[in-house]
């Protein structure tokens, strides 16, 4: 298997599914993660008809069987899994009940992926150079949340606190692997005109995508263990 293989989670539309798109016309494989099969298979069809190798997963971050069949699909397909793109993520902080929302969020942003990352760093310890890219946001970064503008009027302690979390765990993560070939960065997209980010954001999609790339494409000297928006370091 010479091909890289890349898996993005929460890749039937937003930036995950054009993540999908940059690696595919990179050359890579892609496997794309959604919560069901038909959107799986939707987003990989979409992907197909622009002559980019796709494929749909069935892979909802909380349910462990279905990551424990995407674990056994990449062993038997692949062998190897060259980037994994934790990009699911959800914001729940207008739910009513504080602590549903907390927990709600930790599942999607934190639990899952450190579930799926668990079950799939075999594969990922089987490629040359694996790569593990953690979609986080700048409203995770503890330095910057005081004086972030859009925190002025408004709170979001689920979003904020699980992507915070997700940050300390990318560091924790790349210090456990700091003896192999893998590298293990999160990310700030931006803020990005999907479902999540609104029509009022300032980027484009295509944009928004670009720093997940950039990290999932590293060369054997890049960083490991760092957060950043586009190739600038941000403030954990
Ligand atoms: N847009 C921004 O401005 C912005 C800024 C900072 C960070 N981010 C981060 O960027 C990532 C992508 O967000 P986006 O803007 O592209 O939002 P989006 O369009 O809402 O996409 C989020 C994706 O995550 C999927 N998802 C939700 N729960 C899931 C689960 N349990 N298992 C698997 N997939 C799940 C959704 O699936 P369904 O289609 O089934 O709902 C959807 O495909 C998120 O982690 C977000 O926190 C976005």
């Amino acid at each position: 298997m010479t091909k890289q293989v890349a898996l993005i989670t929460g890749a039937y539309k937003g930036i995950g599914l054009e993540i999908g798109r940059q690696l595919g016309r990179l050359g890579f494989i892609v496997l794309l993660g959604a919560r069901n099969k038909n959107k799986s298979e939707t987003a990989a069809l979409l992907l197909q008809e622009e002559n980019i190798e796709a494929h749909g997963v069935e892979l909802d971050v909380t349910n462990s069987v279905h990551i424990e069949a995407v674990a056994k699909r990449i062993e038997a397909e692949y062998g190897k899994l060259d980037v994994l793109v934790n990009n699911a993520g959800v914001y729940t902080d207008h739910l009513e009940n504080y602590l549903d929302a907390i927990r709600a969020s930790f599942e999607v942003n934190l639990f899952g992926p450190q579930a799926l990352t668990e079950a799939l760093l075999p594969w990922i310890k089987a490629s040359p150079a694996g790569r593990i890219v953690n979609q986080s946001s700048i409203l995770g970064s503890l330095g910057t949340l005081l004086s972030n503008p859009m925190y002025g009027e408004r709170s979001a302690p689920a979003y904020t606190t699980s992507k915070a979390a997700m940050n300390a765990w990318t560091v924790q993560l790349s210090i456990s692997l700091r003896d192999t070939m893998i590298k293990v960065n999160a990310c700030h997209p931006g803020w990005v005109k999907t479902d999540m980010g609104g029509s009022s954001a300032p980027m484009e999609i295509s944009e928004g995508a670009e720093s997940a790339v950039w990290l999932a494409t590293l060369p054997p000297d890049g960083p490991t263990g760092g957060f950043f928006h586009k190739r600038d370091q941000l403030p954990w």
